[in-house]
């Protein structure tokens, strides 16, 4: 099933040609105290393949497209980015894979807060591990 957020931001283009403004909290739901973009990259790469314990990210594909795998360890999504005025949210706890990058491919990243290596999760079983002693604690406390 569907469970992945994306976010539409208003276009402020004109006859001149496309603007679109991103604000945190009126367009992202969080600081956005980070910006990263991922260009020029060579064909078949795939990148990400971690989560985050805390980070809240947008991504944007402000030219060309790619694809997003968002895994929430029981359930995957499979997202197109291809349209600069629509984001993806990437919350924490998401594992993500980024592939399929288009030629020119231009890919935007928001991210609510600096970088912390100490953040990631690179390993996909303490990924699903770490999901499991989080329901397991969060049963307990609706218990
Ligand atoms: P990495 O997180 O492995 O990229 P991806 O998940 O997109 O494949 O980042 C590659 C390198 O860049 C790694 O050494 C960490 C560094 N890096 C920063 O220093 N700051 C940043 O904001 C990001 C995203 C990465």
């Amino acid at each position: 099933m569907a469970f992945a957020t994306t976010l539409t931001f208003s276009a402020l283009g004109d006859h001149r040609g496309g603007l679109i403004a991103i604000e945190q909290y009126k367009s992202v739901p969080f600081d956005i105290k980070r910006v990263y973009f991922i260009f020029d990259t060579k064909k078949g790469v795939e990148r990400g393949f971690h989560a985050h314990k805390t980070l809240h990210q947008a991504a944007v594909c402000v030219h060309g497209s790619c694809r997003i795998l968002m895994d929430k360890g029981c359930d995957k999504e499979m997202v197109t980015l291809n349209r600069p005025d629509i984001g993806l949210l990437i919350p924490p706890m998401i594992w993500h894979e980024v592939r399929d990058f288009s030629k020119g491919c231009v890919l935007l990243v928001l991210a609510s807060d600096l970088y912390d290596e100490g953040d990631y999760i690179r390993d996909y079983k303490q990924f699903l591990s770490s999901l499991a002693a989080m329901t397991k604690a969060n049963s307990l406390i609706a218990s």
